[in-house]
C-alpha cells in the first residue's frame, strides 16, 4: 500500500488482482447470456461507476449504456429505506434487456425500488449484476442474478464504494479502521 488514504484502512479484503480476475469472469458470463438480446447496461451512480467501466469492456456484445442516480445513505452507514431518484435514465428501456449494475447489495431496499420503477416501463427483461453482496443484511426480497463476491457484514470502501464520499478511488476494497467512523 502506498497512498495516504491507505492509513485509514484496517485491512484489504479484495485486491486489485482479485477484482480484475472476477470482472473478467463476469464479462465472459454476461457475453454468453446476453447474446441476441437488446442489451442496455444501467449503472447506479456513483458507487457502480468504476465497476461498470471495467465490466462493460469485458462484455463483447453491442450494447447501450445509461446511468441512474438515487439517494440512499447520505454519509451514514445504514440504509433509510427511503429512495429518491436524483437522475433518471435518458434512454427508453421499453422492450430492451436491462442489466442493472450496482456496487453492493446490502438491505436490498435501493435495488427493490429501482427494479419496481424500471419494471413499470415495460422492458423485455431486468437482471441485476452486483460487484458485492452482503446477504446477511438483506431486508427486501430481490433476485440478484450475477454477483462478484459475497462479503461478510462489514462496511467496505474502495473501487467505487465510499464513506462520506471518500475512498472511491482506491483500486482495491478494504475495511476502514473503527476510529474513522467515529471521528
Ligand atoms: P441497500 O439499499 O441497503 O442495499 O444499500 C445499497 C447502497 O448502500 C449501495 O449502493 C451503497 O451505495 C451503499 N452501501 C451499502 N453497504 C455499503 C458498504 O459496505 N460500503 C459502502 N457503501 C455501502
Ligand atoms: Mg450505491
Amino acid at each position: 500500500m502506498s497512498m495516504a488514504m491507505d492509513q485509514d484502512l484496517e485491512k484489504v479484503i479484495l485486491s486489485k488482482e482479485q477484482l480484475t480476475d472476477r470482472v473478467k469472469e463476469l464479462g465472459l458470463q454476461l457475453t454468453k447470456e446476453f447474446q441476441d438480446k437488446q442489451l442496455i447496461v444501467v449503472g447506479i451512480l456513483r458507487g457502480a461507476a468504476l465497476f461498470m467501466a471495467d465490466l462493460i469492456r469485458e462484455i463483447d456484445l453491442p450494447m447501450e449504456i445509461d446511468f441512474m442516480a438515487v439517494s440512499s445513505y447520505g454519509v451514514a452507514t445504514k440504509s433509510s429505506g427511503v429512495v429518491r431518484i436524483l437522475k433518471d435514465l435518458d434512454s427508453t428501456i421499453t422492450g430492451k434487456d436491462v442489466l442493472i449494475v450496482e456496487d453492493i447489495v446490502d438491505s436490498g431496499l435501493t435495488l427493490k425500488y429501482i427494479v419496481e420503477n424500471l419494471q413499470s416501463r415495460k422492458p423485455n427483461s431486468i437482471k441485476i449484476c452486483t460487484l458485492l453482496d452482503k446477504p446477511s443484511r438483506r431486508v427486501a426480497g430481490i433476485d440478484v442474478q450475477y454477483n462478484g463476491f459475497v462479503i461478510p457484514d462489514e462496511f467496505v470502501v474502495g473501487y467505487g464504494l465510499d464513506y462520506g464520499e471518500k475512498y472511491r478511488n482506491l483500486p482495491y476494497i478494504g475495511v476502514l479502521k473503527p476510529e474513522i467512523y467515529t471521528t
